[in-house]
């Protein structure tokens, strides 16, 4: 039922008649004695109690949408009945086109940057064609990381310095490199990995990357900022949990779990029965990469974390499948219109 309700809630909004005679053929096939909402009210009668709010609520929502939209264009064909006559009517209100809505990842980008916001950070951006410099070494990868390979990452044929930054750390290195502590920033963008090798990964995304470097910056800072964060985006009862782990760039380094929002912990089929969703990288800042910004890591220390946006969004929204975010099919990003 729910399902149909959404139908006619968009035919309603998609009805663009181009007749007078099509409008109150529409009504009549709407709201008419033998129409689809009348049937859909002699149905709602029959509903299990416990859905009668819910469902009593979207048929209302429908029917006012309907009545509006009808008389909207009632309206509009007698204004431009009279205009025939005369002059053009410049009053006139013009045709109601489908407005558009934000991208999910643009609405989950904007909601991270919202919730660091909270904490003092300030957004910082970073070019996406990169050097070498500002990927890998000033972030202390060895010469023979894997991640230098072009396997990984996209070089430029003529020039091996120039590639595609693999992440949003880059930014963090240029960040350092023109600021003085303390420093508090987040930083969202695209990053290009060679991965398309299967079908379900996709060689270009998004990352959120934050930095926060001032005196005596602790461990426990890290973890309470991210809770934080967790809290925010998935629900005040949101738990995190984290695993040592590695980066060149970080010491000690960890990955961050949150506990999974579907199923409350108790393990479902996203969090693989375990109860947590991995979602991010972090950890204290090494000093090679603080001295190799021109920062003095005698006297400052700090964190970092990485994250990808995708992975929040699928989260968040219960998408199944990457490739979604990309694909721009409007039935699917429609459902993310708060007009809807
Ligand atoms: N750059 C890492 C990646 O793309 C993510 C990351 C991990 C960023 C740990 C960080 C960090 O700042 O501390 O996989």
């Amino acid at each position: 039922m729910i399902a149909k309700i959404e139908e006619l809630l968009r035919r309603v909004e998609d009805f663009r008649p181009k007749a007078e005679a099509e409008l109150e053929e529409f009504r009549i096939k709407l709201l008419g004695k033998k129409g689809e909402l009348t049937a859909l009210m002699d149905e709602f009668r029959t509903v299990a109690p416990e859905m009668k709010r819910e469902l009593g609520q979207k048929i209302n929502t429908l029917k006012t949408a309907a009545l509006d939209r009808i008389n909207t264009l009632k309206q509009e064909f007698a204004t431009a009945g009279s205009a025939q006559g005369g002059t053009d009517d410049l009053t006139r209100p013009g045709t109601n086109d489908y407005p558009g809505s934000r991208h999910p990842i643009s609405i989950v980008r904007n909601e991270m940057v919202e919730i660091f916001a909270r904490l003092g950070y300030t957004v910082a951006d970073g070019p996406e064609i990169e050097d070498d410099w500002h990927v890998f070494s000033a972030l202390n990868f060895p010469e023979d990381h894997p991640a230098r390979d072009m396997q990984d990452t996209f070089f430029i044929e003529k020039n091996p310095d120039i590639l595609l930054r693999t992440h949003t750390s880059s930014i963090q290195v240029r960040v350092m490199e023109t600021q003085k502590p303390p420093i508090r920033v987040i930083c969202p963008g695209r990053v290009f990995r060679n991965e398309a090798i299967s079908s379900r990964s996709h060689c270009i995304f998004h990352q959120v990357e934050g930095l926060y470097i001032d005196r005596n910056v602790s461990f426990a800072d890290l973890k309470q900022s991210l809770l934080y964060f967790a809290k925010e985006m998935f629900g005040e009862d949101s738990k995190i949990r984290l695993r040592p782990s590695f980066f060149p760039f970080t010491e000690p380094s960890a990955e961050m779990d949150v506990s999974c929002n579907l199923c409350g912990g108790k393990g479902c089929n996203v969090c693989k029965g375990t109860g947590w969703l991995e979602i991010l990288g972090c950890g204290m800042v090494d000093p090679n990469v603080l001295e190799a910004c021109g920062i003095d890591s005698t006297r400052y220390t700090g964190f970092a974390f990485g994250m990808g946006i995708e992975r929040i969004a699928m989260l968040k929204f219960g998408v199944r499948d990457i490739r979604l975010f990309f694909e721009n099919d409007v039935r699917f990003l429609r459902q993310f219109s708060p007009a809807l």
